[in-house]
């Protein structure tokens, strides 16, 4: 943990990973305008109202929920978040959820926080980790079964859009020893 604040290279240019906090609440909520509709999806909650930020920041301050925020001249290009239930007998397992911003996607910034997110889970005795997308969000899907997730379970409309349609949502799910014994491809230390 106490690698963060860190300069990263990304394949555009350079960005910095830092640990949320209530000091990002103003940059997330910037950030969140960003993002397509759809992409908001698959997230729990609706991140374009304030008091859900607020919330999340509470989580993070009560060590339930982790998030790296990566940044390029303090602007907001993505995030991700390990984030542990409320069941005690699940609290070897965590969700993970990331987003980067539609200008900053495939430039390496997603690997990169999962990576993060991965060395941090190890660190808190995480032991299983799943991640929840609509079956049509293919970089996502890629990106988490070459980590070795796997899909575990398909979520019948599971949510409904703006306009009310409804979305099956795919759950993906990888044990974090597993995504350990890659580690070093991911250049991952314990
Ligand atoms: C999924 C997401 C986080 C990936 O972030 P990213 O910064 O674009 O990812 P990276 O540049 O690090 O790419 C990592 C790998 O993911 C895969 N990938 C990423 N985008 C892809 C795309 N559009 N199509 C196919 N594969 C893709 C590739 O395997 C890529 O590796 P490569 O660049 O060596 O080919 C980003 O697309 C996003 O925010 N999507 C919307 C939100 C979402 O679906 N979140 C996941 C639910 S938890």
């Amino acid at each position: 943990m106490e690698t963060f604040p860190k300069e990263i290279e990304l394949r555009n240019g350079q960005a910095s990973l830092h640990l949320m906090s209530e000091h990002d609440t103003t940059d997330m909520l910037a950030f969140a305008k960003t993002l397509p509709a759809h992409d908001l999806m698959f997230l729990r909650r609706d991140i374009l109202q304030p008091h859900v930020i607020e919330s999340w920041v509470r989580k993070i301050e009560s060590g339930k929920n982790i998030t790296v925020i990566a940044t390029v001249d303090k602007e907001i290009i993505g995030y991700g978040t390990l984030s542990r239930g409320e069941i005690d007998w699940s609290r070897h397992v965590a969700e993970l959820r990331i987003m980067v911003g539609p200008n900053h996607r495939e430039t390496g910034v997603g690997r990169i926080i999962v990576r993060e997110l991965f060395r941090i889970a190890l660190d808190k005795s995480i032991e299983k980790i799943y991640a929840r997308m609509t079956l049509d969000q293919t970089g996502a899907r890629k990106l988490f079964q070459e980590l070795g997730f796997h899909p575990e379970a398909l979520l019948e409309n599971e949510v409904k859009d703006r306009e009310g349609k409804v979305h099956d949502v795919l759950s993906m799910a990888v044990d974090v020893e597993t995504f350990h014994a890659r580690r070093d491809s991911y250049g991952l230390t314990r």
